[in-house]
């Protein structure tokens, strides 16, 4: 397993892949649990490769107070990733994530505020950002998220299919622990 923080680093590895080798992505925020690791086994028998993203994206919380108090559990989050045979972890920082400083962003100007973003504002145009950056990074097959966020699930396929996103979108059914 490998750890990539930088995208030309990521970059460099996915333009040595032979043509024809699927890869798999699954995006997360780290604090890995059952459910991240039901994804990276999804991802792993259904691809060659399979690509895991650890970031923290600040853009998408509404409470500066949930972004400084999130878990940070890197060291126990790569053993995990190595367990489910993932073969590369992007880590990127927020400079490499948000060199524009968030001057750029996605955003959903209607179905999201049928769904909890009326009162989480600016929450979805966080993700979605972070998702749409991911993902031209990544350049995966498919992306793997669990139906267990569904409202952010169906922003990111309606944002997919709209920008004309070349991944498959997979929705896998939520794990919880007992
Ligand atoms: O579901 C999450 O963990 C996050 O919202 C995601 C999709 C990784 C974007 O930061």
């Amino acid at each position: 397993m490998k750890v990539y923080r930088t995208v030309s680093e990521y970059q460099t590895w996915r333009n040595s892949l032979q043509a024809g080798k699927t890869v798999g992505f699954v995006p997360t925020m780290g604090a890995l649990h059952d459910g991240h690791g039901s994804l990276l086994n999804r991802s792993r028998i259904d691809n060659e490769y399979s690509v895991l993203s650890i970031f923290v994206n600040p853009t998408q919380f509404n409470n500066p107070e949930d972004f400084k108090n999130y878990p940070n559990t890197l060291e126990l989050d790569l053993k995990k990733a190595e367990a489910e045979k993932v073969d590369i972890v992007f880590l990127p920082d927020y400079k490499e994530m948000y060199a524009d400083n968030y001057r750029y962003r996605v955003s959903e100007n209607d179905f999201s505020y049928s769904l909890c973003g009326a009162n989480r504002p600016g929450h979805f145009n966080g993700v979605l950002t972070v998702v749409m950056k991911l993902l031209n990074i990544i350049r995966a097959d498919s992306a793997y998220f669990g139906e267990k966020d569904y409202q952010q699930l169906a922003l990111i396929k309606d944002m997919v299919q709209f920008f004309f996103v070349p991944t498959t979108i997979i929705s896998c059914a939520t794990i919880r622990e007992k």
